[in-house]
């Protein structure tokens, strides 16, 4: 396949950005969209250009690093699939394929298709755990019984990777769906309920501070999200937030 790249390049933060055109052949429709990135980079580095900067860990799936805008949209035009999982053969031979960063004013781009994500880990730090007596009195976990039911819901919201395509994708560039799957993997075991109240009203106070707007339930999260996270998610963290308000 010969395709032409249109990419957003920036030096560095500070730095004005703009997209620059790249053609590129040779392309296989079998090759992951992020192997035909290492190819442009080869040719780029061959020609002593200084190659695109983008993230990448897993390359499966797993990891939430490769956050790309691929023809307007999170990880590209699959459904329920990271960027590094995105297939050539998506695409058709001489296409045009912009790819920009994922951008929000809570990610600062720091180069090229590189975002800082960050505030993620901050919201995180705010309440995504579980506090555990490690006095040697800790109670096994099995002994414990959960609902099946409630299990499964809560490992649904605890497939969210962190990618970032939620706020991405928003217009207001919300994190709600994000927020809220991490709320819910807890609110809904036991083990979770201990530190609810302070886990909501923590987190959502740190995701507001970050700058993260405001949801108003355009779905546009749930659609692009790899893990397809429901957004059942946030219409549990806002009754576990009113419950939590109220209590002071
Ligand atoms: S909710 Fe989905 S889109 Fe948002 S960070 Fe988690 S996995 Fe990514
Ligand atoms: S590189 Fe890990 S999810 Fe894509």
């Amino acid at each position: 396949m010969k395709l032409t790249l249109k990419i957003w390049r920036q030096a560095n933060a500070e730095a004005p950005g703009k997209m620059v055109t790249y053609p590129i052949d040779a392309v296989s429709p079998d090759m992951s969209f992020l192997e035909m990135m290492d190819v442009l980079n080869e040719q780029l580095i061959q020609k002593g250009e200084d190659p695109v900067a983008f993230d990448h860990d897993c390359r499966e799936g797993i990891c939430g690093m490769c956050s790309m805008f691929i023809n307007g949209e999170a990880h590209g035009p699959d459904r329920l699939v990271t960027t590094c999982q995105l297939h050539m053969r998506k695409f058709k031979d001489g296409d045009t394929i912009t790819i920009e960063p994922f951008r929000a004013n809570a990610f600062p781009v720091i180069k090229d298709l590189v975002v800082d994500r960050s505030a993620f880990d901050r919201v995180q730090q705010a309440g995504g755990f579980v506090s555990v007596n490690t006095s040697g009195n800790t109670q096994d976990a099995n002994p414990i019984p959960i609902d099946k039911h409630d299990a499964d819901r809560a490992f649904d919201a605890a497939t969210c990777i962190g990618c970032g395509a939620c706020v991405a994708t928003c217009k207001n560039a919300s994190a709600m769906l994000f927020v809220s799957a991490k709320v819910s993997q807890y609110a809904l075991l036991p083990q979770g309920k201990v530190e609810a109240t302070d886990r909501v009203l923590n987190m959502v106070k740190q995701m507001d501070s970050e700058g993260f707007g405001n949801c108003t339930n355009t779905g546009a999260c749930e659609v692009e999200c790899p893990k397809g996270i429901s957004l059942e998610n946030i219409a549990r963290m806002n009754r576990e937030y009113l419950a939590a308000s109220l209590k002071g």
